[in-house]
């Protein structure tokens, strides 16, 4: 790979805590490397319309401990045709770009991919509070999102225990039932109905009708948005059985999307954003970094997207276990 001069960063896809923090770690990782760095405003959107904004180390100060992205971030369609990544490859011609680095979910891994295919050194950095990325253990912003949900859930059980009811809490997560399932082992609740798992509204019922028996007060259910049937229609099914206790729903929502960014995730994102600018200096491209136990490894992009994150066993022997 030549030497480098301008690289050009975005974030993209949903936004998740802890992309701030990222976007700062990358610019000033990339300045002390003498490297210059353009903001790429609106994700692979704003990548084919050449939105972008030369970042110096002062750009990037005071936003660490904020939410969202300073540098907004959208889903793209255009950035899917050969059409629009031709426009985007024109963009970065005019501007002087010669790399990206690309915060994101998985659709904008995809789109990493693709555009390092179109012989574009590119470095990924998993970012997305569903945690459905192959191959790193977290990605930015998922503890932030638990945290969020165990705060919500903690009042939600404060109402239910006054009132003697079951709540259905669906969370985010998209086809995947981490949130779920973690939100419901440090929540204590009865059941996290989860889309890599069958559950029917039979069993369900039981666990409800169970929890009232054996004197219980309120009953937490946690739902993941991917699962069959929705909370909504979960509630509406078991309600019409025999579970001893009344029954609401909450959906917890894009709340679960925003806030400060943990410790946690403050750490994570730092040392995501310093490792894929050193990545890249180190002539690596096509790839993701990932969080590997302690360590932040490299990962193929093509292996990260062409894989489907797996949910462990031990945490639904730990779940059911504790359940009682
Ligand atoms: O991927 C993050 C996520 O928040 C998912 O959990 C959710 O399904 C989706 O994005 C919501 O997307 P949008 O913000 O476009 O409505």
């Amino acid at each position: 790979m030549k030497t480098l001069s301008t690289v050009g960063l975005m974030t993209s896809g949903g936004d998740s805590p802890g992309m701030n923090p990222c976007i700062r770690a990358v610019v000033r990782t990339a300045l002390a490397n003498n490297l210059r760095v353009m903001g790429i405003h609106g994700g692979f959107e704003g990548l084919i319309q050449g939105n972008f904004q030369l970042l110096g180390a002062r750009d990037v100060g005071g936003i660490l401990q904020h939410g969202g992205t300073i540098l907004q971030t959208a889903r793209c369609e255009e950035f899917t045709t050969q059409h629009g990544r031709m426009k985007a490859l024109r963009q970065m011609n005019s501007a002087g770009m010669e790399a990206v680095f690309v915060i994101g979910g998985d659709g904008s891994l995809r789109g990493a991919h693709a555009l390092a295919s179109e012989g574009v050194p590119v470095v990924g950095i998993p970012a997305s509070i569903d945690n459905d990325i192959y191959a790193t253990d977290m990605c930015i912003g998922v503890d932030t999102a638990l945290n969020t949900i165990v705060d919500a859930i903690d009042k939600l059980r404060d109402t239910a225990t006054s009132h003697n009811r079951a709540f259905l809490v669906e969370t985010m997560g998209r086809e995947c039932g981490y949130l779920a399932q973690r939100a419901g082992i440090i929540c204590g609740a009865e059941m996290a109905l989860i889309p890599e798992k069958t559950t029917t509204p039979e069993q369900v019922a039981e666990a409800v009708e169970n929890a009232y028996v054996r004197g219980k007060r309120h009953c937490i259910i946690v739902v993941a948005e991917g699962f069959t049937p929705h909370a909504a229609e979960m509630a509406e099914k078991i309600s019409k059985m025999e579970i001893g206790f009344d029954t609401r729903v909450t959906i917890l929502g894009h709340v679960q999307r925003g806030g400060r960014p943990t410790a946690f995730d403050r750490m994570l994102s730092t040392r995501f954003g310093v490792h894929a600018v050193e990545f890249l200096l180190e002539g690596k491209s096509d790839i993701m970094t990932a969080l590997d136990g302690r360590d932040i490894v490299e990962v193929p992009l093509e292996t990260v997207i062409s894989n489907k994150r797996s949910i462990s066993e031990e945490y639904f022997r730990i779940a059911t276990m504790l359940a009682r």
